[in-house]
């Protein structure tokens, strides 16, 4: 690894910081510790956690105060692997609060594991719609983020929604299926980008918190980012949020799932790294170097790989599964509880989530080195839904339509 690039790197980044904010103390010699400890200084509450005292604080209170201010990990390997207690109606259901939820992780499982064990454009387009539901919000905005308005008002019109159609559909069918056991749109889209994390082969396994409250009213416009955003708008724009510059990072790691259809639309299913799909490290440093034809890359994930105050986090992620992993789920946990005003009495229901994994081979790697050099045109859709490739016709004059 080059560690003397990477600590050049995070030098600069905090020199910024310091500058950014100029009460801090600590000098260069301390800078290993100083580092580490600005992100910390940097932390800020949210929500009920703002105002409530320590001896206020439910166990699920303070774990999340810990979490989001970076002193406790976010992953967990708690898991039911039991079926749950009776059907969705019977008494003993109802008596477990994480029951329904473990029903609903089983419909949303078999939505986003694909044959070829790679997670779906349903699993990506989740994660994507939690980001887009709770990160509607700022500091300044007394409503808005984790509140189901994206999908309980006309908020998926919004330009920077294209390409959620699909999973905005699936999401109220979900929610017309278990709103009258009490489940929240709010909650079902965050449960949902967790559970699609953990889908995605070598994806974290979140800490998961139940209990958000809707709000039917659209949020603020104007606080999510263009692709086109310079590095210094989107490092604002989460800041606002109360995101810094290393959990923005984490956050647009998400990236390495993806395939884009909208921004650039004579390139639709064209992925952002060569393993979409898998919630790999590959983006990291696939956006900083050559890659083949077929991936796009934004022109705002450039920018930020480049930008003083973010390129030390970014590198530090390449080569880096397991830190990714860990800084994800940090940020996330507190993403996913922007605008929520009763952290405290949230509940836990991680054990509904299936097993993470952590080791993928992708089996078809041949074929999909081929369509990433930019051949099979035919094979868009079927690895947008991550069936397992096969089947293709070579040889001269083979090029099928695209519905096949
Ligand atoms: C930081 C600024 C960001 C910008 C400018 C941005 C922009 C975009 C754009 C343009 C797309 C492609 C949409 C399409 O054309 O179909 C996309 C996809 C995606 N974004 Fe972001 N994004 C950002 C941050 C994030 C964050 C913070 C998350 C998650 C926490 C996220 C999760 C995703 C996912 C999972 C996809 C893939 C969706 C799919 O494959 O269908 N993005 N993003
Ligand atoms: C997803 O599918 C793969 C292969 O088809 C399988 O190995 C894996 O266990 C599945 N994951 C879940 C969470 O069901
Ligand atoms: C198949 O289509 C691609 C682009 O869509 C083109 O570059 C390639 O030459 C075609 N191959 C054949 C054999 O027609």
């Amino acid at each position: 690894m080059k560690l003397s690039a990477f600590c050049s790197y995070a030098a600069v980044s905090f020199a910024s910081l310091v500058s950014a904010y100029p009460g801090m103390g600590g000098g260069m010699g301390e800078f290993h510790h100083a580092a580490k400890e600005t992100r910390q200084e940097t932390k800020q509450l949210i929500g009920d956690l703002k105002t409530l005292k320590d001896s206020q604080l439910t166990t699920v209170g303070k774990d999340i105060k810990a979490i989001i201010t970076n002193q406790q990990n976010a992953l967990s390997s708690v898991i039911d692997t039991g079926a749950p207690a009776g059907t969705p109606d019977s008494a003993a259901c109802k008596a477990d609060l994480c029951c329904i939820w473990k029903w609903i992780s089983y419909d949303m499982t078999a939505r986003f594991n694909g044959s070829s064990g790679r997670c779906t454009k349903f699993a990506r387009a989740a994660v994507r719609l939690g980001f887009h539901d709770s990160g509607a919000w700022s500091t300044s905005s007394s409503y808005g983020g984790a509140d189901g308005s994206i999908l309980l008002t006309d908020e998926i019109d919004r330009v920077e929604n294209n390409g959620l159609e699909f999973i905005a559909e699936q999401m109220k069918t979900w929610y017309n299926k278990y709103n009258k056991y009490g489940v929240s749109m709010a909650d079902l889209i965050q449960m949902g980008a967790n559970i699609a994390t953990v889908v995605c082969p070598l994806g974290p396994r979140i800490r998961s918190f139940v209990g958000r409250k809707d709000n039917p009213k659209a949020a603020p416009t104007g606080l999510l980012p263009s692709p086109v955003d310079s590095a210094d708008k989107i490092i604002k724009l989460f800041q606002a949020k109360t995101i810094d510059a290393t959990d923005l990072i984490a956050l647009v790691g998400a990236h390495t799932t993806s395939q884009q259809h909208f921004f650039d639309t004579t390139r639709d299913g064209d992925p952002q790294d060569t393993t979409p799909g898998v919630w790999d490290v590959h983006f990291y440093s696939e956006t900083v170097n050559d890659t083949p034809p077929r991936v796009i890359k934004f022109p705002s994930d450039i920018a930020l790989s480049k930008d003083s105050r973010t390129s030390g986090a970014w590198q530090g992620f390449i080569n880096g599964q397991g830190r990714w992993n860990s800084d994800w789920s940090k940020a996330y946990t507190r993403l996913s509880l922007l605008g929520v005003k009763n952290i405290n009495d949230l509940k836990e229901c991680t054990k509904v989530l299936p097993a993470a994994r952590t080791t993928f081979v992708n089996q078809d790697q041949v074929l999909l080195d081929r369509w990433l050099q930019g051949e099979f045109d035919q094979l868009n859709n079927m690895v947008d839904d991550a069936i397992m490739l096969t089947g293709v016709i070579t040889g001269k004059g083979a090029n099928q339509t695209e519905e096949t």
